[in-house]
């Protein structure tokens, strides 16, 4: 069936595969991308399907209500996938007002935006939220783990803005019997992760003979999920989710930080031909990170019984497919460390 499918954000980490995985996999679909092109947007991470025919981008920012008021006339939208944000927690604890107005303000636009559009006549619509684990707050006991029931109990300024954009999502449904459908994914690892996250950062350091800096005692746990396999839980979201329900997506894939740290270091040794255990010197402990959550982990057995999805890969598969990305890919982490990445390619799509 033909559909017109904004998605928010695709020139980001997640956004971009999702993209891929709805313009590559259906035709049929017309997908339109809008994203502002922040410094976490990159439209190299999509170059190989821009030119699709299914496929157009638009750039602009979801707080701008003229905009994507115009954008929502231009095109008549079946379904929204919205995942633009601002998603790093350490520049929410630097600048949390950033966090506000694009997570909170800017999905509260697209949502009344996209329910004046559709006149309330929300037959065949749906507007899909993607959202994190991380407003469900910290986990203490090994034997507990976050369900889509869990109460929330956000704990950074990245989390409570994403928490109070999933309160309006449901506020929406509640009220205007809006069709929303929301996902929290726990943390995504993958190829075209920007190099200010834990795992690209130390993969770039690695490389670089940089300090590996890891907060705190590095006890920290975090559950990895390989982003491909988030943008296939998507797409089947998407397509099989029940309007107004929630779905945890996760890898059952814990790591401590310093757990996690040692493998990249061992892989890359092998991988570089470098004298076993010796990128490990360069981990280096320093301050911890504010109100650092001690442990999230993620139940995805609603997501995997009601709709038979399961990650495709194991995560030393998918963490072999990630350093090999990045050993193959040196220019996309330089691009971005120099600063050409935007440049170059809002030159090569007349953007800006
Ligand atoms: P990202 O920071 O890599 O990308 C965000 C994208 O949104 C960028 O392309 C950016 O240019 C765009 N954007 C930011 N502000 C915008 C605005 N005002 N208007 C239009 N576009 C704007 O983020 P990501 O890691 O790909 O995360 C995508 C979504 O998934 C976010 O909603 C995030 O909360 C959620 N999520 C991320 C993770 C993770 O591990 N990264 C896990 C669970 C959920
Ligand atoms: P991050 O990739 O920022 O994701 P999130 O904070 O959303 O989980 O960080 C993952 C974990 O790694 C988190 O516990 C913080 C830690 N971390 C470090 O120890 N050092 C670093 O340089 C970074 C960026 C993160």
């Amino acid at each position: 069936m033909n559909k017109i499918i904004l998605i928010t954000g695709g020139a980001g980490f997640i956004g971009s595969h999702v993209v891929r995985q709805f313009v590559t996999n259906y035709p049929q679909y017309h997908i339109v991308n809008l994203d502002a092109l922040t410094y976490a947007g990159n439209l190299e991470n999509i170059v190989d399907i821009a030119t699709f025919p299914n496929y157009t981008f638009e750039k602009g920012d979801i707080t701008d209500i003229l905009f994507v008021e115009k954008l929502f006339l231009k095109y008549n939208f079946d379904g929204v996938i919205h995942l633009a944000a601002e998603s790093h927690v350490d520049r929410s604890i630097a600048d949390p007002m950033a966090f506000v107005l694009t997570n909170v303000i800017g999905t509260v636009n697209l949502l009344n935006t996209a329910k004046n559009a559709w006149k309330s006549n929300f037959e065949g619509k749906r507007f899909y939220h993607v959202s994190t684990d991380e407003v469900y707050g910290e986990l203490h006991n090994l034997d507990e783990f976050f369900v889509e029931t869990t109460k929330y109990n956000p704990r950074s300024p990245y989390s409570a803005s994403k928490a109070s954009s999933d309160h309006f999502v449901r506020a929406y449904h509640n009220t205007y019997k809006f069709p929303v459908i929301i996902s929290n994914c726990s943390n995504n690892y993958g190829p075209n992760h920007f190099p200010e996250k834990l795992i690209p950062l130390m993969i770039n350091n690695i490389r670089n003979k940089k300090p590996l800096p890891v907060y705190g005692k590095g006890e920290n746990v975090r559950d990895w999920l390989y982003v491909i396999d988030h943008a296939r839980a998507i797409d089947v979201i998407f397509h099989n989710g029940i309007i107004g329900e929630t779905y945890n997506i996760g890898g059952n894939n814990e790591w401590k930080n310093i757990d996690l740290v040692k493998l990249l270091c061992s892989t890359m040794d092998e991988k570089l031909g470098r004298k076993k255990g010796e990128s490990e010197e360069l981990i280096t402990y320093i301050a911890d990170r504010a109100g650092h959550d001690l442990r999230y982990a993620i139940n995805a057995s609603k997501l995997m019984n009601e709709l038979g999805w399961s990650p495709s890969v194991t995560f030393e598969e998918g963490l072999a497919k990630t350093v090999d990305w990045y050993l193959s890919n040196w220019d996309w982490i330089d691009h971005i460390t120099n600063g050409d990445y935007q440049k170059y390619y809002e030159e090569m799509y007349k953007i800006g």
